[in-house]
């Protein structure tokens, strides 16, 4: 008797072939070279993307490279995507270490992420320039300048790009006040953020377009993000989905992660998680301004270096498996390769900090250990 193809046991073919095309490539991975661990792009190959984020010049490091090139089918421009590098000046574009990075990637079959089109930090002043005693004009102005440069550049990588931080860190930090104070928002209103994604998506019909943001993992600050992402959603603005940076540090519970995956669901939009590491250090408020008042360094290869990395690998454990468990979670990508390129060695101070899955030499960690554990439940 004929079965009826249904959408499910479609599905369930698919999910069968996809996961023993997982294990086929997990062996053959695992006989090439057996002093390698399994790509986690291997592990995840079911579920999502995994990234990681660079610039060109990262990549002449071999440890970066071999990394990049091993565990990752997507990568994020850490900085060559910035307005700042790609618009210095107003109409003048300079794509070259963006479109070196994209290079790369496409000789390499990884995907690219877009990252960022939008954000307070690094935004050119050319942007906020002109007269602005006449609201309307000075208004209709920065708007124009702002559509002009998202079409460009979203025309630019149209084809090359899946998808593209549209807006970064829009929400407050602030209780009681939903956008943040900027550049882009005292010029505009909220507005800015709509414009931005209707340029995008003029320029693209095909790209994903996401809203990112830190801090998803915290009720008030989630609640935000998510007032500003109704709202948009409400006016009809083209919006796939939320990226979820998860910049955490231990111990932290992570069950706020898997509350903020599901509210995203819950509005029909897709997940990333966008620039995810695992500081030693939970710092006062006070360092972000005065780096007098940061943690003092650990020292290597003391006690409690071993301990932060015992505790680091039990939260990306638990943070895996839960990404895992939400259909909606696209990709999932650490911001650097190995502890060697991490942002947080040198921010917000110098000091001793290895928040990556693999170590300045390239190594798999503790963290990998539990990361592959949760695989299995992927
Ligand atoms: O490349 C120059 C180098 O030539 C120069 O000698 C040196 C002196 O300061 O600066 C180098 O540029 C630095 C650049 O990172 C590359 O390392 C910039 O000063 C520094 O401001 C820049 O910081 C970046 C930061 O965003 C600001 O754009 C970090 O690398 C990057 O990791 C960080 O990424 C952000 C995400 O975009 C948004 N979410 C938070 C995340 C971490 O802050």
């Amino acid at each position: 008797m004929r079965q009826k193809v249904t959408r499910r046991t479609l599905l369930a073919a698919a999910a069968l072939l996809c996961s023993a095309g997982r294990s086929t490539l997990a062996a053959a991975a695992q006989r090439g070279r057996p002093a390698t661990v399994t790509p986690l792009k291997t592990l995840f190959a079911c579920r999502f993307k995994i990234g990681m984020a660079v610039d060109p010049n990262d990549l002449r490091d071999e440890v970066t490279r071999d990394l990049v090139l091993r565990h990752a089918n997507s990568v994020t421009a850490e900085n060559v995507l910035k307005p700042h590098i790609i618009g210095a000046r107003e109409g003048v574009y300079d794509f070259a270490r963006g479109d070196a990075l994209v290079a790369f990637c496409r000789r390499h079959a990884i995907a690219v992420r877009g990252h960022t089109l939008v954000w307070h930090q690094n935004a050119p002043d050319w942007f906020f320039r002109g007269d602005r005693s006449d609201p309307v004009a000075y208004r209709a102005l920065v708007r124009r300048r702002l559509e002009r440069y998202v079409t460009d550049v979203v025309t630019h990588y149209r084809g090359k790009v899946y998808v593209w931080d549209v807006v970064n860190e829009v929400a407050s930090l602030k209780d009681g006040e939903v956008y943040r104070d900027s550049p882009w928002y005292r010029a505009l209103g909220p507005d800015f953020i709509e414009y931005a994604f209707r340029a995008a998506r003029a320029a693209d019909p095909d790209v994903l377009l996401f809203i990112n943001d830190f801090g998803t993992e915290e009720p008030a600050k989630r609640q935000r993000l998510l007032t500003i992402v109704k709202s948009l959603l409400a006016k009809g603005v083209p919006l796939d989905g939320v990226g979820h940076q998860l910049h955490m540090t231990t111990p932290t519970d992570p069950d706020g992660v898997d509350t903020a995956l599901t509210a995203v669901e819950a509005l029909g939009l897709k997940n990333q998680i966008t620039e995810l590491d695992v500081s030693f250090y939970k710092d006062p408020q006070s360092c972000y301004t005065d780096a007098a008042q940061c943690l003092p360094s650990l020292r290597r290869g003391s006690q409690e270096v071993g301990d932060q990395l015992g505790a680091q690998a039990l939260l990306y454990g638990r943070l895996y498996r839960i990404f895992s468990r939400h259909p909606s979670v696209q990709a999932v990508t650490t911001w650097g390769a190995g502890d060697n390129g991490s942002w947080l060695s040198t921010f917000p101070t110098r000091r001793l900090d290895l928040p990556l899955i693999f170590d300045e030499t390239g190594l798999p960690k503790p963290a990998y250990e539990a990361i592959r554990a949760a695989s299995s439940t992927a």
